[in-house]
């Protein structure tokens, strides 16, 4: 069974890479490294002790695609990780957005329609519910305009997707992941963006170890317990875990519907300063921080309602919000040992 993992050198396509592995699954890998190190790769066969085969070319380019394709039989199942997802940066350079996110989508569906592989497991993302009406937000919860062009690359990839399946014998099930952190156990993969972190744990972890000076937590004024802003945040490995579920569900034709939708997150909701105490609790560090000004695009709040995915996935999210940043926290030391 062999599966290929875009994006599996990345954040949350390695440590994915490590539970198919784990689940006896044969993993071949794409990534161009556009944010990621190629010592992932030895990262993976440390744990698993396998080597992934691995391509690295832009899936974004039409003939290196459709060349790989050509040239590589027996794909069972892909997960399409490889996707920008920096919501600032997207805003700066949409078309940049588009063309990678949306541009690698469409010619791995020409090539799935073409070579006859079926199953497409698609990184959505909670962007899509905007700032929702209600809370825990369902699947069945109206998506809203999108805050940024990344945002908008995620509705427009589910459409694509939809209209896709309608139309072929394809299958796909989109997870909309809320905010993964966390690292592996092994502490031999994490999160490690290239340059200055957009998002809160690699942003807190590299605080706490002197790579930044400060933590700016982005405003204290929202409508929340504490003022700052509330995230459903997610531990990677459980996040890994759903993936191998979802592959399953796919190979083995248990869905319900061709296309169908998860949210994956915990059902509980943090505020910026509840996962700042949770670090400091954990690391027995101090955090320098400061209250800044809101982030712009930023929302107010929300978790997930995660009962489909529990009860269809057979699938819950196991892992504490201590669990996340202690995870985090060792994958940062294990780093600074060898810097
Ligand atoms: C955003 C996207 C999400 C995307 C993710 C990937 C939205 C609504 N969310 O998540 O879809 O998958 O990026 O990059 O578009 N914070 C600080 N200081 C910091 C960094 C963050 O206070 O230095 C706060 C933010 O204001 C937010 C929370 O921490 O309240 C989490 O932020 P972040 O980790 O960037 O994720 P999201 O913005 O929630």
């Amino acid at each position: 069974m062999k599966i290929l993992v875009t994006g599996g050198l990345g954040y949350i396509g390695a440590h994915t890479v490590v539970e198919l592995q784990a689940a006896g699954y044969e993993v071949i890998i794409v990534d161009n490294l556009s944010n990621t190190r190629i010592a992932v790769l030895d990262k993976i066969e440390q744990i698993s002790g396998i080597r992934p085969q691995y391509s690295n070319f832009d899936l974004a380019d039409r003939n290196a695609c459709f060349d790989f394709f050509k040239n590589t039989k027996n794909i069972e199942g892909i997960i399409h990780f490889a996707a920008y997802k920096a919501v600032g940066e997207s805003v700066q350079k949409p078309i940049m957005y588009y063309h990678n996110n949306i541009g690698s989508l469409i010619n791995i569906m020409e090539n799935m329609e073409l070579h006859n592989i079926p199953n497409l497991v698609f990184s959505s993302s909670c962007t899509v519910y905007g700032q929702p009406d209600e809370l825990p937000v369902t699947e069945q919860a109206p998506r809203k305009p999108a805050m940024s062009p990344y945002g908008n690359t995620k509705q427009i990839a589910e459409d694509i997707i939809r209209d896709t399946i309608y139309s072929s014998k394809l299958k796909s099930i989109a997870l909309r992941y809320f905010n993964p952190v966390g690292a592996h156990e092994t502490a031999l993969i994490g999160e490690l963006p290239l340059g200055v972190p957009n998002n809160l744990m690699p942003f807190i972890t590299q605080t706490a170890s002197g790579i930044r000076q400060q933590l700016s937590v982005f405003g204290e004024d929202y409508n929340t317990p504490d003022g700052t802003a509330i995230r459903d945040y997610i531990h990677v490995v459980d996040l890994a875990k759903a993936h191998v579920i979802a592959v399953k569900r796919m190979i083995e034709k248990t869905g319900k519907l061709d296309f169908e939708i998860f949210n994956l997150g915990t059902g509980n909701g943090f505020s910026v300063l509840e996962v700042i105490k949770s670090f400091e609790k954990v690391s027995e560090k101090k955090l320098n921080y400061k209250i800044v000004d809101r982030r712009e695009g930023d929302i107010e709040k929300v978790w997930a309602n995660t009962d489909f995915a529990n009860m269809e996935l057979g699938w819950k999210a196991e892992k504490s919000l201590d669990e996340m940043t202690l995870s985090s926290w060792n994958y940062q030391l294990e780093l600074d040992k060898n810097n």
